[in-house]
């Protein structure tokens, strides 16, 4: 078995395979099916300072090679999660990130000093594709302004490396990127969802009850893989860049690490193949077995290279 084993953020991880927020729960209910200390580390679903309910259903739809969601970000609050949840994955042999958000800066600081204890907890991913109240509903993520002071205050307050998820929707990732790095972010996570919607045609109005939702799979695949090249050219290996977006087998992982992540999470193929990040771990590994690259790090950002040699 080739190691895999990655540095980033100070922290070492056992592999670069990590499953996403919000496909993988909290990472308990997965233990039924297999080892989950065998991940590089669990995205936790998100979290935010008070319980909260979620949207009315229908929140789930098929697409092609997809789905849309509008789930609402339910989740049990901070409290919740550490009385409730925490308890049960502080023994599990692999790294925990916190998914974090908020509808106020103050909010997002608040679950970060939350978890701040919470030892098992090695970082925050900051959801920012979530509506700031106090700026009329605009997301933290789609305004530079407005994103740039969420991470300083958050990077001021807290002691774990910040991680920050950027949306798709904003079409500008190299900006946005700058912006996050600029900040104090430790490191960028490309892509949450794209804003998508489905109609039945039979009833003649839209099947979410949110009318749009997030579209995720296979189908964002491509675009996900673009954003990370296009962040990657901008600040190279200065910070690290976790790729996820259509991520559901060993060449999907591959294109985004060649591209410039140098880890990956797999999301929605969870869903659909729960071994799939347990098939890719095996499956990048074979690639260097057979490729005879040594070192896992040589695979970041390799596209680049050989497109500047020829
Ligand atoms: C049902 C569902 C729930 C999600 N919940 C969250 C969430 O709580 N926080 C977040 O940052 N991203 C969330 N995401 C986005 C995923 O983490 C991921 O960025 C996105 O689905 C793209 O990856 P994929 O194509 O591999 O699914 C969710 C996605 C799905 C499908």
């Amino acid at each position: 078995m080739m190691d895999l084993s990655v540095e980033l953020l100070g922290i070492r991880f056992k592999n670069p395979v990590w499953v996403a927020s919000g496909t993988f729960g909290y990472g308990i209910e997965a233990v039924e099916i297999y080892d989950i200390s065998r991940l590089g580390a669990v995205v936790t679903k998100g979290i935010s300072l008070k319980p909260r309910e979620g949207n009315m259903p229908e929140r789930i739809a098929e697409t092609p090679c997809g789905m849309l969601n509008s789930i609402g970000l339910q989740n049990p609050g901070v409290e919740g999660f550490l009385k409730k949840i925490y308890p049960q994955i502080e023994h599990i042999d692999t790294h925990f990130i916190a998914n974090v958000f908020g509808e106020t800066e103050e909010e997002y600081v608040e679950v970060c000093l939350a978890l701040e204890h919470a030892k098992k907890i090695v970082a925050y991913e900051l959801n920012v594709s979530c509506p700031n109240v106090k700026k009329g509903g605009m997301l933290f993520g789609h305004d530079p302004l407005v994103l740039s002071r969420l991470v300083e205050r958050v990077k001021a307050k807290v002691k774990k490396p910040v991680l920050v998820k950027l949306s798709p929707n904003t079409g500008d990732v190299k900006s946005f990127a700058k912006v996050c790095v600029e900040s104090g972010a430790d490191g960028l996570v490309l892509i949450n969802t794209l804003l998508g919607m489905k109609i039945d045609v039979w009833s003649e109005k839209p099947e979410l009850s949110t009318i749009m939702g997030g579209l995720s799979g296979p189908a964002i695949l491509p675009v996900a893989v673009r954003m990370v090249w296009e962040a990657f050219s901008e600040l190279g290996h200065s910070v690290p860049i976790i790729g996820v977006g259509g991520i559901y087998d060993t060449d999907s992982a591959l294109q985004h690490i060649l591209a410039g992540a140098v880890c990956v999470q797999v999301g929605t193929a969870n869903f659909f193949d729960p071994t799939a990040p347990l098939k890719i771990i095996e499956g990048i590994g074979e690639y260097m077995e057979r490729k005879s690259i040594e070192s896992f790090k040589e695979l970041v950002g390799r596209a680049h290279r050989l497109l500047v040699k020829s």
